[in-house]
């Protein structure tokens, strides 16, 4: 009996722990930042803490959470066209936000069926996550190989364009450049988490993301698109308060990291749609006048009653926005995707 029989998927992974000492002091330092401005405002990135990432996953199963599903159907019936859409060449897989990676595993598969090989790159802010949903896929996968991050996108893209710049140079060295033969990158950004940035955000954030890129690499992107506001605000409002849960998550989350006393029922879950920008808006509402301690920062805050701290943006697309951002990060939106019920669209951008 070996209770220590070696994990054979384990030299298919490495797993690149991105998130330091520093991560830590940039969480403090933006909630003492975001408590101390008027309005008070905490960064929808902090909401993946273990529970906040199984909270998430709950949400994807909600009936008015329709986001996940309607992704769902589109990779299910059109991964192998959208793999045949970026090229012919053999294919590496690069993800922001994996998440659990389930949606992913539609692209996987295609891509396996073309190539004897591939290499998947997922960045994740929750290492647990990433250490999960890997070790599911190479199970699953046997010519699948990982190299994830644990990271925020900025340090994780900042990190794929050193490596690109290395290979640039070792090819020029060495003459091994040829666009022809060498292999694609096709990153993915689904989910809607593009949502989570605002216009400005999302440009930077492509063009972070295009630098990494080679031109006739390719971006799917998957972006919520805009429609009837009682729709939306339902899909973030649901019945059973599961996104109330992962919005108050938050408070819990500051009272075991920072020693804080916030008590999540002093406090409401506000979700509304923002016609003037085309974004979810979620807020948690001060029920009442009170005082929070965060000892760990040595801070005091007072809510007003009726006082709303903004948690979270979700930005809604039409296809004429796409194709504005595109323009501006220097890819072209070849080809788009929907659900049958036409709510969320899957967007195949080739860099140019
Ligand atoms: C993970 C950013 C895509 O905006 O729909 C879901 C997060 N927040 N319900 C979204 C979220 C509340 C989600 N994204």
């Amino acid at each position: 009996m070996l209770d220590t029989a070696p994990d054979p998927t384990a030299e298919r992974l490495r797993l690149h722990q991105l998130l330091t000492g520093d991560a830590r002091a940039l969480f403090a330092a933006d909630v003492r930042r975001g408590l101390s401005t008027q309005p008070k405002q905490l960064f929808p990135k902090y909401f993946y803490d273990e529970l906040g990432s199984l909270l998430f996953d709950a949400i994807c199963l909600l009936p008015e959470y329709y986001l996940t599903r309607a992704e769902h159907e589109i990779l299910t019936r059109h991964a192998g066209e959208i793999i045949a859409a970026v090229g012919s060449a053999q294919l590496a897989l690069l993800e922001l936000g994996s998440g659990s990676a389930t949606k992913t595993r539609h692209l996987i598969e295609a891509i396996c069926k073309r190539q004897p090989q591939l290499l998947y790159r997922p960045i994740d802010i929750s290492a647990a996550a990433l250490e999960t949903s890997a070790r599911v896929l190479l199970q699953s996968y046997p010519s699948l190989r990982i190299e994830a991050y644990a990271s925020d996108y900025d340090t994780a893209l900042a990190r794929l364009r050193a490596e690109a710049e290395h290979e640039r140079v070792t090819e020029a060295e060495s003459n091994l450049s040829n666009a022809a033969t060498r292999n694609h990158t096709l990153a993915l950004f689904l989910g809607s988490n593009i949502g989570n940035f605002d216009r400005a955000e999302a440009e930077t954030f492509l063009r972070r993301l295009r630098a990494v890129l080679r031109t006739n690499d390719a971006l799917l992107l998957g972006a919520d698109l805009k429609k009837d506001p009682a729709r939306l605000v339902a899909a973030y409002d649901d019945a059973l308060g599961v996104t109330a849960a992962f919005n108050l998550n938050l408070l819990t989350r500051l009272n075991r990291e920072f020693a804080a006393d916030f008590k999540p029922r002093a406090f409401r879950h506000v979700a509304l749609y923002n016609e003037v920008h085309g974004r979810i808006e979620l807020y948690l509402e001060s029920r009442r006048a009170q005082v929070v301690h965060l000892p760990a920062l040595d801070l005091e805050i007072a809510f007003a009653a009726g006082e709303r701290m903004h948690t979270e943006n979700s930005y809604k697309y039409d296809l004429i926005e796409l194709d504005e951002l595109a323009a501006r990060t220097d890819f072209a939106r070849t080809q788009t995707w929907t659900d049958t019920a036409r709510r969320f669209s899957s967007n195949l951008l080739i860099a140019v």
